[in-house]
């Protein structure tokens, strides 16, 4: 089913160079005013993704979710959260989209669901040795009378992977004990993500969002890992990540994406080396996969030189075209990390409320304007968090009684968690949410936070929302082929031309350099006479 009055027109290789901006639906805008965003605030925002000009939306989890972790606890994978909606709503977005020429790209969580999903309840009441209980991981606890957990596995957001139930036995999570792991051997949960799949496919989206991809597979014969597993080569040898056999799942994947005409895309949320990566891309798995090495890489040339050129060489041996991104729902936001002393603590920051060290604000604002211009200049899909176009700072104060994330229980209150960027964004100058909705939102938001508001930046010549539309439009009109060639220059200089008539330079140190010929298209920062400034990026044009 797709709109018949669609604005986009067929085409299998639409995200290859596509911007994609990501939309956290509880924090975009809230329509109907409970201080969730819903999905009808995303419709209402279709001519605001239009006049930005991203070419698809990315939609974190908005299903039926106690909301434990965010949404990515899902309790039904075929649903909308009926406070953020119903299917019908879903519907008249994803046609408000299509009309707009806006593609549509869902989340999917596969590893884990939410403890209140049917089928976890079921393994619940079903007791040991069910067929109930085998689509998830339960164990026997290790220990004379089974009270100690199964391995010593931990959980991402701290603490053990294993919580005990009132029987006796274990189920392994890999996050927080509301989101038990899947058990990916059983057939019937292959088949269940198949059908969930095909029921978004039905409904017009035109691809997906795989979290916590390289998950999947585990070996549940190697009950211990060394501890230090934060650092351990993934290489396919890893009980838990990464393991080979995730593969054989995407290629089953990739044959329902085929039944659809264009075929339906995904790119893989899988934090692995950059080689691994490349595994989930294959044109017979996903498509793609997030490259999150520029997002984790110091503002540096040489850093930037290095992973572009890696990333691009990858792409070529896959055939997939790369995926940049500098901002996410899980990372401190862009700006604010180009404004902090190289090196920080940003765990031991974020107690501090973003206080210790200081945040060099313009700093970061600047730097974050320049990097996301060269972003936009690199061959390959684009993908943007909703937010970073205002320039966004984190919100480092969120007052402990307001925090969401599990991480910050979970720890023990050692790690404040990922609020700060999931702060619903201001659309207004002022009013209770900043336009967000009519009510206070459900994370409070800065006081300040009206100043990188749409309506303030629409109004602001030299806004960052300015410079973003202005680099889209640009993007769009310039952007042909898929290559880069290196262009000399200052060391401190990132130079590249994407064909004779598009170049981009950045000057990631502080002092000018000389500007190279030609005419500046558009630039990051002000440009004053021959120089390009420090920090700061410009696109020549002939
Ligand atoms: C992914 C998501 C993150 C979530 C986790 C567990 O990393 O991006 O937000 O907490 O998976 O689903």
């Amino acid at each position: 089913m797709t709109s018949a009055s669609s604005g986009i027109r067929p085409d299998a290789d639409w995200w290859r160079q596509a911007v994609v901006y990501q939309v956290y639906p509880r924090s975009f805008a809230d329509a109907n005013g409970d201080g969730l965003g819903d999905i009808r605030g995303v419709t209402s925002r279709v001519p605001y993704l239009r006049a930005l000009g991203v070419d698809a939306i990315w939609l974190s989890p908005f299903y039926p979710s106690p909301l434990a972790d965010g949404g990515y606890d899902v309790a039904d994978y075929r649903d909308v959260d009926p406070r953020l909606g119903t299917l019908d709503d879903f519907d008249a977005m994803v046609s408000a989209c299509h009309e707009a020429g806006i593609r549509v790209v869902v989340d999917v969580v596969p590893n884990h669901s939410s403890d209140q999903h049917a089928w976890f309840q079921e393994a619940l009441a079903a007791g040991a040795g069910s067929a109930e209980r085998a689509r998830y991981i339960f164990r026997d606890g290790a220990g004379a009378d089974g009270s100690l957990p199964p391995s010593d596995w931990v959980s991402n957001f701290g603490g053990s992977a294993w919580t005990r139930v009132p029987d006796g036995q274990w189920y392994l999570h890999l996050f927080a004990p509301e989101q038990p792991d899947f058990d990916w051997t059983n057939p019937e949960v292959r088949a269940d993500f198949e059908q969930t799949i095909r029921f978004w496919s039905d409904r017009g989206v035109d691809g997906f969002r795989v979290d916590v991809a390289h998950g999947l597979a585990k070996d549940l014969t190697v009950p211990y890992r060394p501890s230090d597993q934060d650092h351990l080569p993934l290489n396919g040898t890893d009980p838990l990540y990464d393991r080979d056999a995730v593969h054989d799942i995407f290629a089953t994947w990739r044959r329902v994406f085929d039944e659809y005409e264009p075929p339906r895309n995904a790119v893989a949320e899988a934090w692995v080396p950059a080689p691994r990566r490349v595994l989930y891309a294959r044109k017979t798995e996903l498509g793609q996969a997030f490259n999150f090495d520029l997002l984790e890489a110091p503002f540096d040339p040489s850093e930037f030189r290095t992973i572009i050129a890696q990333n691009l060489a990858m792409a070529e041996q896959s055939g997939a075209s790369t995926t940049w991104v500098l901002s996410n729902h899980d990372v401190i936001r862009h700006a604010t990390r180009y404004g902090l002393p190289e090196g920080t603590d940003t765990t031991a920051w974020l107690l501090s409320d973003g206080t210790v060290p200081p945040v060099d604000a313009a700093r970061g604002l600047r730097r974050a304007r320049a990097a996301s211009m060269l972003q936009l200049a690199l061959p390959g899909s684009s993908y943007h968090y909703q937010g970073e176009e205002l320039g966004l700072h984190e919100a480092a104060a969120i007052p402990p009684a307001d925090l969401q994330d599990p991480i910050w229980i979970r720890t023990g209150h050692q790690r404040k968690g990922r609020d700060g960027c999931r702060v619903p964004i201001p659309w207004t100058r002022s009013g209770p949410s900043f336009g967000f909705g009519s009510v206070a939102p459900h994370l409070p938001q800065p006081a300040d936070f009206g100043r990188s508001s749409v309506e303030a930046e629409e109004q602001s010549p030299h806004s960052t929302l300015h410079l973003y539309r202005s680099a889209l439009a640009l993007r769009r009109e310039l952007q042909r082929g898929e290559e880069l060639h290196w262009l000399d220059a200052d060391p401190q200089v990132v130079a590249f031309a994407r064909h004779d008539g598009w170049r981009s330079y950045t000057n990631f140190g502080v002092n000018p350099v000389p500007l190279p010929p030609g005419r500046v298209a558009l630039s990051s920062g002000p440009v004053v006479g021959n120089l390009l400034p420090g920090e700061t990026t410009v696109w020549m044009v002939d």
